[in-house]
């Protein structure tokens, strides 16, 4: 087959929610359509139960398992489907953030029950920024629920999406009946005993026709019909372009755990989803269909065996294809690298593959040469864009705490911020180092990390730092910057780049600084140019 082919038939995304809307269930059941799996349960959960924060095994057992569910890749009606897994807990939303620059569209699940929350809101907001088209699944329509049209107003305002239903639930919780498919126009019966077989829908040529009041009653056909009639109303038509660029967003109605609406779901995806995307580089545009490979790391995973400290980074292709045994070109350090084992991976297992295309994801083992970002090609000096860090939300000075083992504890932490656990700041003043991290955890998973992979012990202490704010001066010779600098030396630091980063203690400080020196630009994020 030819690359081009090879391109439009592959459909890259992530599935995002807030924990419990029901990702890892609507993954199981997109990938027994798929035939990837046999039966549900196969899909293990990656989410961390609250209450074990603390219990180090079970992280363990956590990251595990997450590497297993990292990429999940399935054939469905001759589409080569890559789900990433986008990790729903919030301390772990770096990690979510950073795999986002690696999908072409993404499918948020809402929970009809509990509508808009939290972490979806943040990471629909990344999404809207980097203009990744959506598709919403409303899931739970086995249970009682908010109003579609309420839930609906919700996910247009808290969101700031501007959607478009292309099913429509037709009741909902124990009046649950099916869904009329908008899209297909047709109608699929809620039988409850769909878990394991996939439905069976009854086209519907006429909305007004009397087939739909035998189907699903009188009352329940005329409130369909009228609902529907409001959709049409106030809704939009389905416009591919719109959706292509994220300014519409398609909603679906189901149920995962019943297996229902799902079909619908993935149906319209595979045939509206957009294949691989040319991506920015620092140098230029790069297209798909070029003849050269290149790609970027988006994750890099350690290894859980102590005896084997290699890792496994993620690369994700853009251009060209990738081909085992090829030297390719590390675009940071300069080196030629020829990788003998690349994988692929599927839904219950990775495999060594010889060819890839773009759009799919290779694991690299990898001894230390890969930090999240790095690019890789046959050659030429390409840098792709769009893995910032964002100002972590907690601060803590990381102290030795065995002198014998410095050695070690610089190299853990330094393999560490590679990986993207947390982000180091070295203090100007006085050397002393700083981690910032998205959620608490992320310091436990450290300390134990440094101590079973690198022999090393390290103890915290705390830092009261509100946001880490990336410098930028309009002038950097000029007499404000200088005298912020003066006036800020304490709290002045560089990440792990020999970035300029000022840890502002409060909001208050943020404020008056900001004021204070209107010609030193502060941003929350390491990419700014
Ligand atoms: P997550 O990955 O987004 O965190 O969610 P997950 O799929 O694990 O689903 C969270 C809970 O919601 C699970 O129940 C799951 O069975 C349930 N669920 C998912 N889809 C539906 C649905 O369509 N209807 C109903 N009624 N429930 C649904 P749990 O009790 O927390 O876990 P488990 O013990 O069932 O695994």
């Amino acid at each position: 087959m030819s690359i081009k082919k090879e391109i439009a038939r592959r459909r890259t995304f992530g599935i995002i929610s807030h924990p419990d809307a029901g990702k890892t269930t609507l993954t199981e059941k997109l990938l027994l359509f798929g035939g990837a799996i046999q039966e549900a349960g196969a899909v293990k959960s990656n989410k961390i139960k609250k209450g074990a924060t603390s219990d180090f095994m079970e992280i363990e057992r956590q990251r595990g398992i997450s590497v297993a569910t990292s990429v999940l890749a399935f054939e469905y009606n001759g589409t080569k489907i890559n789900i990433l897994d986008t990790p729903g807990h919030k301390d772990f939303a770096e990690d979510t953030f950073r795999t986002l620059t690696a999908v072409d569209s993404v499918i948020v699940v809402i929970d009809v029950a509990k509508g808009v929350e939290e972490q979806t809101e943040k990471l629909v907001q990344v999404c809207r920024m980097r203009k990744i088209p959506m598709i919403v699944f409303v899931n739970k329509l086995d249970r009682e629920g908010k109003d579609a049209f309420e839930l609906l107003d919700e996910i247009e305002q808290k969101l700031d999406l501007h959607v478009t239903p292309l099913s429509f639930p037709i009741g909902m919780g124990y009046d649950f009946k099916g869904i009329y498919n908008i899209w297909e126009k047709n109608v699929n019966l809620f039988s409850g005993d769909s878990r394991k077989n996939i439905e069976e829908t009854i086209e519907i040529e006429d909305l007004n026709s009397e087939e739909l009041d035998t189907l699903i009653g009188n009352e329940s056909a005329e409130t369909l019909r009228e609902e529907l009639e409001l959709v049409t109303g106030v809704y939009p038509d389905f416009d591919q372009e719109a959706y292509s660029k994220a300014e519409q967003q398609p909603v679906f109605f189901g149920s995962a755990l019943n297996n229902f609406g799902v079909r619908e779901l993935l149906d319209c995806f595979i045939s509206i989803a957009p294949p691989p995307r040319p991506k920015e580089s620092e140098e230029r545009v790069v297209k798909p269909e070029e003849k050269d490979f290149t790609g970027f790391v988006f994750k890099i995973h350690a290894n859980m065996d102590p005896k084997h400290r290699d890792r496994l980074a993620f690369v994700k292709i853009v251009s060209g294809v990738f081909e085992r045994n090829t030297p390719y070109l590390h675009v940071r350090n300069g080196k030629k690298l020829k990788f003998s084992s690349p994988n692929a991976f599927f839904a219950e297992r990775k495999e060594i593959v010889d060819i890839s295309y773009p759009g799919d994801i290779v694991g690299l083992h990898d001894t230390g040469n890969f930090k999240i970002g790095d690019t890789l090609t046959q050659g030429e000096e390409i840098h792709y864009k769009g893995i910032p860090s964002f100002s972590p939300e907690h601060f803590r000075y990381i102290n030795n705490a065995d002198p014998l083992k410095s050695k070690q504890l610089a190299k853990g932490i330094d393999q560490l911020m590679d990986e993207g656990v947390a982000q180091l700041f070295t203090l100007e003043l006085n050397g002393r180092k700083v981690i910032g991290t998205v959620g608490a955890l992320q310091y436990e998973v450290i300390q134990y990390r440094l101590e079973h992979e690198y022999g090393a012990k390290c103890t915290y202490e705390p830092l009261s730092v509100h946001k880490a704010c990336w410098v930028e001066p309009k002038d950097p010779k000029s007499e404000e910057f200088k005298d912020f600098l003066r006036v800020k030396q304490r709290f002045m630091a560089k990440d792990k780049r020999g970035q300029l980063v000022f840890l502002a203690d409060s909001p208050f400080t943020l404020q008056v600084t900001q004021q204070k020196y209107p010609n030193v630009k502060l941003h929350f994020v390491s990419e700014f140019k």
